[in-house]
């Protein structure tokens, strides 16, 4: 360590996050009557749930159900989704909707006053639920973060960064962050929750926040905990071109579900737009690539028909870039957007490591198989959050001479050295690991100095076959005997499939 000041605080929890799985997990471990310490990075507006457009997915219409919301969970997941996983969404999803309204959330009613229900892609019924149309994760995660910060159980540990996991007697028993950049803190409790979000800000073009670099994967990783279908990156097939500003936001594709086209350069449709998005996505790769990887043309939204009161952060970006969505065709192009892989964990959110739990999108339960239906996300922060609290609550309290021993130096789980050139890896990414590759690209990702890199190129290397958000040049089939088979990577790096129950 090379901090400055070192302390020592203690917890029952410490939940890594304040994202909405974070937010939402430290305040039902509060609300259990915990003490409850919550480690935030970034400002809030820098967190992936706050930049999310999306709604909650919630059979909550007369005319749905949760097993049709599981049959379209599964069926985007393309054969690889873990059915477990999808019941336990589909069931408290619609739970979940109810209690964030009991916290404050005000999400959008129809004219009868009854939750209005948007489509997104994949669903076979309307849903999804908006609060403040496409500024559903800046609602949520504003009242969430309210009420985290004026519950007395709860501590917020601001401008902290997480940098290692401290294990005693092979149980997880705390945390060592940053803060400010300076003085090092542990945190003791009986668990830890990451909720560190994911890795998609890896690849050059993103829809993600800067720090979306998986960095609770890689802390996991070197505590023992196992990551799985690191290979599944779901690409989102509307992220704005801009030459100016705003390179790579996102386009909800709730204005698809309001009515907007895609387009080519000669104003032909091309693609079901409201097909599942692994499917949209590599239409519109596809027709700006051409077949033979060449640029061939571009491809546009057009949302001249769609109405600005619904996506009010969507217009203003789009027209921040010089565009005017009302009479302008808009550019668009497939950008990295949310990993399907993350720590292994069970239907509770544990990890192998006791004491050690993840959620949310740094997770992996196998809900999302080999590409997330839209708007399962949010709604998996809520649920598996609610989850991860009450099994952290359950491990056996810390005791006070493992609570000695973390803080008068620890063993602590150090993940290796930063990655020295992100830049080069974001092109390296996004050049080797995109919606089309091939094994010659993947093993010069298996040689990158970041370590999280390297295990996302092994995994894709053992995939050896096309699935949900990718493509492979080398085996362009799906192979039947890969279905439901998860790449699980343990200590020493090497992928072996699974089947998941
Ligand atoms: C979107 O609004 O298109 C993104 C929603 C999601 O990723 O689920």
């Amino acid at each position: 360590m090379t901090g400055g000041v070192q302390s020592t605080t203690a917890g029952e929890v410490v939940v890594v996050g304040a994202g909405s799985a974070g937010l939402y997990a430290a305040i039902t471990a509060a609300r259990e009557g915990a003490r409850t310490l919550l480690v935030s990075q970034a400002p809030l507006a820098s967190t992936a749930s706050y930049w999310a457009q999306g709604g909650i997915a919630a059979a909550l219409g007369p005319d749905d159900s949760a097993d049709l919301h599981q049959a379209d969970t599964l069926a985007a997941g393309r054969r690889a989704g873990r059915a477990s996983a999808a019941q336990v969404l589909v069931q408290d999803s619609p739970t979940a909707v109810r209690d964030l309204i009991a916290l404050g959330v005000d999400f959008d009613r129809d004219a009868r006053g009854e939750l209005a229900r948007g489509l997104e892609g994949g669903h076979s019924r309307r849903r999804v639920v908006h609060a403040g149309g496409s500024a559903t994760g800046r609602r949520i995660t504003r009242e969430l973060s309210a009420q985290a910060a004026e519950h007395p159980l709860i501590t917020v540990v601001e401008h902290a960064s997480a940098k290692a996991l401290a294990i005693d007697d092979g149980r997880c028993v705390g945390v060592r962050v940053r803060i400010d950049d300076r003085d090092d803190v542990t945190l003791a409790a009986r668990a830890v929750i990451l909720a560190t979000g994911g890795c998609a800000a890896l690849w050059a073009r993103s829809t993600n926040p800067p720090a979306a670099i998986g960095s609770g994967l890689t802390m996991a990783h070197a505590a023992g905990a196992q990551l799985a279908d690191l290979e599944f990156l779901q690409f989102h097939p509307t992220a704005l071109l801009s030459p100016s500003r705003n390179q790579g936001f996102l386009i909800s594709e709730a204005i698809r579900g309001d009515g907007a086209t895609l387009v080519d350069g000669d104003g032909e449709r091309f693609v079901d737009e409201l097909a599942p998005r692994d499917e949209v996505a590599a239409a519109v790769e596809r027709r700006r690539t051409g077949a033979d990887g060449r640029p061939a043309g571009d491809v546009f939204l057009d949302m001249r028909e769609i109405d600005r009161v619904m996506f009010p952060n969507v217009f203003a970006k789009i027209e921040e870039a010089g565009f005017d969505p009302s009479r302008d065709l808009i550019p668009v192009a497939p950008a990295a957007h949310y990993g399907m892989g993350g720590v292994v964990t069970d239907l509770n959110a544990r990890s192998r490591v006791p004491g050690l739990l993840a959620v949310g999108e740094c997770a992996c339960t196998g809900l999302h198989g080999a590409n997330r239906l839209a708007s399962n996300s949010l709604a998996e922060c809520v649920v598996f959050g609610r989850r991860a609290a009450l099994a952290a609550l359950a491990e056996p309290a810390l005791s006070s001479a493992a609570r000695e021993r973390t803080g008068t130096g620890g063993a602590w789980a150090e993940p290796a050295a930063p990655d020295p050139d992100p830049a080069a890896t974001r092109d390296l990414l996004w050049r080797d690991a995109g919606i089309e590759r091939d094994a010659d690209g993947l093993r010069r990702l298996a040689a990158s100095p970041n370590p999280l890199v390297r295990l996302i190129g092994t995994s894709a290397i053992a995939r050896e076959e096309t699935r949900g958000a990718h493509h492979r040049r080398d085996f362009p089939e799906t192979d039947p005997a890969l279905d439901f088979q998860h790449f699980v990577i343990g200590s020493d790096d090497r992928p072996r499939a699974e089947r998941w129950e």
